[in-house]
């Protein structure tokens, strides 16, 4: 084999970085934040995301920490969450495939708003506070797709304080349910296959239930046929008849 040069091996690097980032944007097209972009503002984005790599239960920030960097979700799943004063958990979301997350504090500057834990094991993109802010003054079509992503969460949001203000718990998980059906599911033969594996700890964080509750209430929803747990996964069965379980 012949020798390489140092210069061949810098071009070789170079040739790679290219590659990466060509796969990079490709990705991006698919993240709903950066869809309308054109291919030379996307390859701007690509050049400054970097990829991480997060085990099943690593935390990615903690509540109260500084906002260094937004991520997207390019592979698994990440648990939104808060810590009450006593040590409780609320789960307030799950992110997965291109979600993007950790952007508040880099808009306004406070401490991270929440946690973000790994669900399952996750590759992210990381883009940090100074290009984020950046791109989105060059850019206004990034920040317009911002203020949506941030629409969204808050009608999501109103949603929450609706079912935990007025739902009983069988309506909390049951909402809990159809929330993820809308934003992580699949279509299986047997009806839509919820994409996370969920203990029955994380629903009932999700819906503002103690584990045994929400335990319970998955077993009525069961044996009524209206839903099917397998291996973890979740499957709707009959969304109508869930739907018509809201009490409120
Ligand atoms: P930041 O405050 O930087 O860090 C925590 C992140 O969690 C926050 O940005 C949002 O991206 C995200 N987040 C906060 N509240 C919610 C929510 N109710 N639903 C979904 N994501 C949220």
């Amino acid at each position: 084999m012949g020798r390489v040069s140092n210069s061949d091996y810098s071009q070789l690097h170079q040739a790679d970085d290219s590659v990466a980032e060509r796969s990079m944007a490709e990705f991006l097209r698919q993240v709903e934040l950066f869809s309308d972009l054109s291919d030379e503002e996307l390859a701007r984005v690509a050049a400054i995301a970097q990829e991480r790599i997060y085990k099943k239960g690593n935390h990615i920030f903690f509540e109260g920490d500084p906002g260094g960097a937004m991520f997207i979700v390019k592979d698994g799943a990440v648990r939104i969450y808060r810590l009450s004063a006593g040590g409780r958990e609320k789960t307030l979301a799950m992110v997965s495939r291109g979600d993007c997350f950790g952007e508040m504090s880099l808009l306004d500057a406070f401490p991270r708003s929440a946690g973000a834990q790994a669900l399952e094991d996750a590759r992210l993109i990381m883009i940090s506070r100074e290009h984020f802010l950046d791109i989105m003054a060059s850019i206004p079509k990034i920040a317009l797709k911002v203020i949506r992503v941030l629409t969204a969460r808050l009608r999501e949001a109103d949603q929450q304080i609706e079912y935990l203000s007025f739902g009983d718990a069988r309506s909390r998980i049951v909402s809990t349910l159809l929330d993820l059906l809308r934003k992580h599911s699949r279509p299986g033969p047997y009806g839509y296959t919820i994409d996370l594996k969920l203990t029955h700890q994380e629903l009932a964080n999700l819906s503002g239930v103690t584990r045994e509750t929400a335990s319970r209430i998955l077993a009525e929803l069961e044996s009524d046929g209206l839903i099917q747990i397998h291996e973890k996964n979740i499957i709707i069965i009959d969304e109508k008849s869930l739907r018509s379980l809201l009490s409120f």
